[in-house]
C-alpha cells in the first residue's frame, strides 16, 4: 500500500517572512490530525528558515523548489542542496515544467540534480509532463517515455523507490484545465508500467506518482481515488489555507 503524498508548491508567492509565518501558523492546527497523508510545503528560498522553525515537531515536511548539483562555489543565483538540508528541508522539487520551459532545464541537468539529491539525503519530487501540442499530436506516451528514460537515467532500485514522480501535464498547470481522472490515470498507469519493465513489479508497486495541474477541492477526491494516483503537487490551491486543507483531507481519506 502506498501512502498518499501532497506537496504545496508556493512558487514565487508568500515570500515575505511575515506572510509565510502567518500562513504556516494557521495551517498547523488545521491539519494536525491528518496522519494518513504525507504533507510537504515548498515555500520560496527566502522563507524556508522561517517555515522550518515553525513546523518543527509537526506533520509538515519542508521542500526546496529547486537546487543545483554542486555543494558550493561560483554559481550566482543558484542554491546548494547542502543549504537546503541545513535550513531544514527534507524534500526538493526538481524539473518542474516552469524550470524546464522558462529556464531551459534539460533532462540531463535534472538527472544530475536528482543524483545529487540522493547523495545529500533530500527526497526528490521530480516533475514530468507533456505540452498541449504534444498531447494533441498523440505524442503523450512518447514524451513521457523519453523523459522517464533521461530524467531517471541510471537510478538504482532503491533510488527510484525513494523518488516521488509528479506527472504534470503542462497544459493543466495554472490554467484551471485539470486532466480528467481518466486522462491522468492513463498516464500514471503508463509510468508505473515503465517502472515495472525497468525495475520489476515489486519496485513499481512501491513508487509514488503524484498528479499535478489545477488540483482543486472539487476534483481532488476523484483524482486521488484512481488506482495509480498517489496524491498531488498543488500550486494555486496550496496558497489558500481552506482549499489546501480540503485537498489534504481528500488525500487523507483515500484508502486503496
Ligand atoms: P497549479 O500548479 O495547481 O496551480 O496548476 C501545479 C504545479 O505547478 O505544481
Amino acid at each position: 500500500m502506498r501512502k498518499q503524498i501532497i506537496g504545496g508548491n508556493w512558487k514565487m508567492n508568500l515570500g515575505s517572512p511575515q506572510e509565510a509565518q502567518e500562513f504556516v501558523e494557521k495551517l498547523i492546527p488545521k491539519i494536525k490530525d491528518l496522519n494518513n497523508v504525507d504533507i510537504v510545503i515548498a515555500p520560496p528560498f527566502t522563507v524556508l528558515y522561517e517555515a522550518s522553525k515553525i513546523i518543527k515537531g509537526t506533520n509538515i515536511n519542508l521542500s526546496g523548489q529547486n537546487m543545483y548539483f554542486e555543494d558550493k562555489g561560483a554559481f550566482t543565483g543558484d542554491i546548494s542542496p547542502i543549504f537546503l538540508k541545513d535550513v531544514g528541508c527534507n524534500y526538493v522539487i526538481l524539473g518542474h515544467s516552469e524550470r524546464r520551459n522558462i529556464f531551459g532545464e534539460t533532462d540531463e541537468l535534472i538527472n544530475k540534480k536528482l543524483k545529487k539529491a540522493f547523495f545529500i539525503g533530500l527526497n526528490p519530487i521530480v516533475c514530468i509532463g507533456e505540452q498541449l501540442e504534444e498531447r494533441e499530436q498523440g505524442k503523450t506516451e512518447e514524451i513521457i517515455d523519453y523523459q522517464l528514460k533521461n530524467t531517471f537515467k541510471d537510478l538504482s532500485k532503491e533510488e527510484i523507490i525513494k523518488t516521488i514522480i509528479a506527472y504534470e501535464p503542462v497544459w493543466a498547470i495554472g490554467t484551471g484545465k485539470t486532466a480528467t481522472p481518466e486522462q491522468a490515470e492513463e498516464v500514471h498507469k503508463f509510468i508505473r508500467e515503465y517502472i515495472n519493465k525497468t525495475y520489476g513489479l515489486d519496485t513499481a508497486e512501491k513508487v509514488r506518482i503524484q498528479y499535478g495541474g489545477s488540483i482543486k477541492p472539487n476534483n481532488a477526491e476523484d483524482l486521488f481515488n484512481q488506482p495509480n494516483i498517489d496524491g498531488g503537487l498543488v500550486g494555486g490551491a496550496s496558497l489558500n489555507i481552506d482549499s489546501f486543507y480540503e485537498i489534504l483531507k481528500a488525500a487523507n481519506e483515500v484508502s486503496k
